[in-house]
C-alpha cells in the first residue's frame, strides 16, 4: 500500500453524517489531459466514465493552436472513445494552445463554431510540452481583444518561468506580476486560473468576486510539498505547479469548501508513463483520473461537506462556462474502493495512478 503522509487525511475520514450513497448530477473535468494515441485510448475510458464533458489541454507533442488541428484532435479522442467500447455521452471540449504566432480571426471562428471552447496560455517553457509557449503576453493584444469581445474564456497557467524565481514561489509572483496587470488590461476577459496551489491564488479569486474563476485538482487538496520526500523522492507526487506548503493546502480545502461559485472542479490528471515519471529528468504530472471523483468525495466527507460536493463538481463550472447543467447523475456509495495500482497501455507501458494502491471510502457505481 501507498504509504501516505500524517498531512494526507485520506483514509482517515471523518464521517460527517450517515449517508451510504451519494447522487449527484453528472459532474465535468474543467481540466484535463487525454494525451494522443495508445495513451490516450489507456486513459480515456476513466474520464469518459465519470464525466459528461472535460475541457481538454492541447498540450500534445505537437500543441493543437489552431481550428483545423482541434478538430482533428477531437475526432481522435471520438474514435478512441468508440474503439475503447466507451457507449455513454462524452463530450471533449476543446482548447486552443496560443503561441506567439495565434490568429484572433482562427480562434474567433472555431469558438463561434463551437470547436474551441477556450483557449490556454501556457507562458513558454512552464511545464511538460510548453516550448510552443507564449514569449511576451504582449505579443497577445490582438488575440485577447477579440476573446475578450466575443466571451471566450483564457485558461491560464499561472506560473512565471523566470529560473531565478524560486519554485514554489511561481504561482504568487505570476499574480503579482502578470495576472493582476492583465485582468486590469482586460477587464472584460473571462478567466480561469488552473490548478491553483496557493493561499495567495484563493486570496486573488476570491477577491476579483466572480470576475476569475479557478480550478483546483484532487491532489492538491491531498498532499502538501512533504510528500514529494517522503521516504524517498517520489516522482508520482511531482506535477506542476508543484504541491506547496500545509498552509496553502488547508486555503485550498477552505476554498472547495467554501461554496463560492469561482472555485471548480479540473482534475489536471495528466498521464506519463512510469517510465517517463521514474527517470532523470522525470516529467511533472499526476494521473488521477481513475480515482478522481472518489478522492474528491473523500475530501468533501473530510471536511464535513459532502453536501457542498454536487456543486463545486458539477454546478460552478458550466454556470462560469455559460454552458447547461448536465442532465445525468452519479452515484457514489460508501464502500471501500482501491485505487489501481497499475494503468497498462496497449504497449506494455504503464502508468501509475496517484495513491496507487491506497483503499479509498468511495466508489463510483457502476464501476467496473
Ligand atoms: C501537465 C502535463 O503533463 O501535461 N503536467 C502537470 O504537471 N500538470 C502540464 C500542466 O498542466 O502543467
Ligand atoms: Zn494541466
Amino acid at each position: 500500500m501507498h504509504n501516505v503522509d500524517a498531512s494526507m487525511k485520506v483514509g482517515k475520514s471523518i464521517i460527517s453524517n450517515n449517508i451510504k450513497e451519494l447522487t449527484i448530477r453528472r459532474p465535468d473535468d474543467w481540466h484535463v489531459h487525454l494525451r494522443e494515441g495508445l495513451l490516450l485510448e489507456a486513459v480515456l475510458p476513466f474520464t469518459a466514465r465519470q464525466f459528461a464533458r472535460a475541457i481538454v489541454m492541447p498540450n500534445l507533442t505537437e500543441p493543437v493552436t489552431n481550428t483545423v488541428e482541434a478538430e482533428g484532435y477531437q475526432s481522435l479522442i471520438l474514435k478512441a472513445l468508440a474503439k475503447e467500447n466507451v457507449t455513454r455521452k462524452f463530450i471533449p471540449l476543446m482548447t486552443a494552445y496560443l503561441t506567439d504566432m495565434t490568429k484572433a480571426s482562427d480562434l474567433a471562428r472555431g469558438y463561434s463554431e463551437g470547436i474551441f471552447s477556450a483557449a490556454k496560455l501556457y507562458p513558454a517553457n512552464s511545464t511538460t510540452n510548453s516550448a510552443h509557449g507564449v514569449s511576451d503576453i504582449a505579443k497577445l493584444e490582438t488575440v485577447l481583444n477579440k476573446m475578450e469581445d466575443i466571451g471566450m474564456p483564457l485558461l491560464i497557467h499561472g506560473e512565471v518561468t523566470d529560473a531565478a524565481v524560486d519554485v514554489f514561489d511561481r504561482e504568487a509572483v505570476f499574480i503579482r506580476e502578470i495576472l493582476k496587470p492583465l485582468i486590469h488590461e482586460y477587464p472584460k476577459l473571462k478567466v480561469v486560473l488552473e490548478h491553483i496551489t496557493t493561499s495567495d491564488a484563493v486570496d486573488f479569486v476570491s477577491s476579483m468576486k466572480g470576475k476569475v474563476a479557478a480550478t483546483i485538482t484532487a491532489h492538491h487538496l491531498i498532499i502538501n510539498r512533504n510528500s514529494l520526500f517522503q521516504g524517498g523522492f517520489q516522482p508520482h507526487n511531482y506535477c506542476l505547479p508543484v504541491a506547496k506548503r500545509e498552509r496553502h493546502r488547508t486555503a485550498l480545502r477552505k476554498a472547495v469548501t467554501s461554496g463560492d461559485p469561482w472555485f471548480f472542479l479540473g482534475t489536471d490528471s495528466a498521464p506519463h508513463t512510469i517510465k517517463d515519471k521514474e527517470t532523470n529528468c522525470g516529467c511533472a504530472g499526476i494521473f488521477s483520473a481513475p480515482s478522481a471523483l472518489e478522492l474528491y468525495a473523500t475530501v468533501f466527507e473530510e471536511e464535513g461537506v459532502i453536501e457542498k460536493f454536487e456543486n463545486f463538481a458539477s454546478i460552478y463550472g458550466p454556470a462560469y462556462y455559460g454552458l447547461e447543467t448536465n442532465a445525468g447523475t452519479v452515484t457514489l456509495t460508501r464502500e471501500e474502493c482501491m485505487v489501481p495500482e497499475r494503468v497498462t497501455v496497449a504497449d506494455g507501458t504503464e502508468i501509475k495512478p496517484f495513491l496507487a494502491g491506497k483503499v479509498l471510502g468511495w466508489r463510483l457505481k457502476d464501476k467496473p
